[in-house]
C-alpha cells in the first residue's frame, strides 16, 4: 500500500514510521490512523524488523492531536466509530511483539499523547509539550487516554492534565514518569535507535513475553501472575533459552 499521510522506511532493523502532515501538525485524521493501522500490520510478520520508531514530521509537532475539523456534524454513533477506530490501533501498538518507541519531537496532544501513550517506551525533545486538551473542545480524550495515562501517571496526575487540559512540558512529564528520556530535538533519532539496538541485542522471543507479560497486569480479564507463570514456561522452550544459557556458560554473547 502507498501511503498519503506517513512515510515507513525500514532502516537497520528498526521501521521508522514518521506521521507526514506537517502543515496540520500532523493531526491525525482518519485516513492517516488507517494507514498507521496498515503499516504497523505490515511489520508485524516481518522478521527484518525487530522493532519500530514512530515520530512526527518537521520539528514542531509530534501529533497536535485528532483531526477536530472531522469531528464536525458527527452523530454519537459515529463519534463512537471513531473513537473504536482510534482505539484499534493504539491497542495493536500497545500489545505489538516487537518494541514501540514514541519519539516525541514537538506537540503530543489529545490523540497524539494517546499515540505516544500506546507505544512501548517514549522519548522527548527537551522542546515538547504534551497535554490531553479535550475538555476546552467540550469532549475527553477518546483512544485510550484516560487509561493509559491513569497508568502510568496515576490518578491525581492524569486528573490534572485532563481536567485543566494544560500541557506539561517534557521535564515535568520525565518527573511524572511519563517520558522515559528527555534529549536534546537533535538527539531524539539515534537515542531513540540507541535504545532499540540494545533491545535487539536480546532474546526477540523473551522481548515479545515481556511485553504482553506486562501488558496483562492492565488487563482486567486476565491474571497477570498467572500469564506470568505460564510464559515464564513457555520461554524454557524456546531456542533463544537454549542460546542464552550456553552462552552464559561458554561466557560469551548471547546471538538473536
Ligand atoms: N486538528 C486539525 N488541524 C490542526 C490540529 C488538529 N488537532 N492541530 C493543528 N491543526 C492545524 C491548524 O488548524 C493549522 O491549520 P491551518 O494553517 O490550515 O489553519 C495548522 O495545523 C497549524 O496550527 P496552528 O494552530 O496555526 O499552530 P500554532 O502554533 O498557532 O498552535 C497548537 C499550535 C498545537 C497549540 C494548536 O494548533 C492547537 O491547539 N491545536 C489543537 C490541539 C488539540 O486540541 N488537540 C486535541 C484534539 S482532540
Amino acid at each position: 500500500m502507498s501511503y498519503q499521510n506517513i512515510i515507513l522506511e525500514i532502516k537497520n532493523q528498526t521501521a521508522w514510521i514518521t506521521i507526514n502532515r506537517e502543515s496540520k501538525l500532523n493531526a491525525l485524521n482518519k485516513e492517516t490512523i488507517g494507514e498507521l493501522k496498515d503499516a504497523v500490520s505490515s511489520i508485524e510478520s516481518d522478521d527484518s524488523v525487530r522493532g519500530v520508531i514512530l515520530t512526527g514530521a518537521g520539528q514542531k509537532a509530534f501529533v497536535a492531536g485528532a483531526d477536530i475539523q472531522e469531528f464536525l456534524g458527527k452523530s454519537k454513533e459515529e463519534a463512537m466509530d471513531l473513537s473504536k477506530f482510534g482505539h484499534e490501533l493504539m491497542d495493536k501498538l500497545a500489545n505489538f511483539p516487537k518494541p514501540v518507541i514514541a519519539a516525541i519531537n514537538g506537540f503530543a496532544l489529545g490523540g497524539g499523547l494517546e499515540l505516544a501513550l500506546a507505544c512501548h517506551l517514549r522519548i522527548a525533545a527537551t522542546s515538547a509539550k504534551m497535554g490531553l486538551p479535550e475538555v476546552s473542545l467540550g469532549l475527553i480524550p477518546g483512544f485510550g487516554g484516560t487509561q493509559r495515562l491513569t497508568d502510568l501517571v496515576g490518578k491525581g496526575k492524569a486528573l490534572e492534565m485532563i481536567l485543566t487540559g494544560d500541557m506539561v512540558d517534557a521535564e515535568d512529564a520525565y518527573q511524572w514518569g511519563l517520558l522515559n528520556k528527555v534529549v536534546e530535538l537533535y538527539e531524539l533519532e539515534e537515542t531513540a535507535q540507541y535504545i532499540l539496538d540494545k533491545i535487539y541485542t536480546r532474546s526477540r522471543s523473551a522481548v515479545a513475553a515481556a511485553i504482553e507479560t506486562v501488558n496483562s497486569s492492565f488487563d482486567s480479564n486476565t491474571n497477570g501472575y498467572q500469564i506470568e507463570i505460564e510464559n515464564f514456561g513457555e520461554c524454557f522452550g524456546s531456542d533463544d533459552f537454549e542460546e542464552g544459557v550456553m552462552a552464559f556458560i561458554e561466557k560469551r554473547k548471547p546471538k538473536y
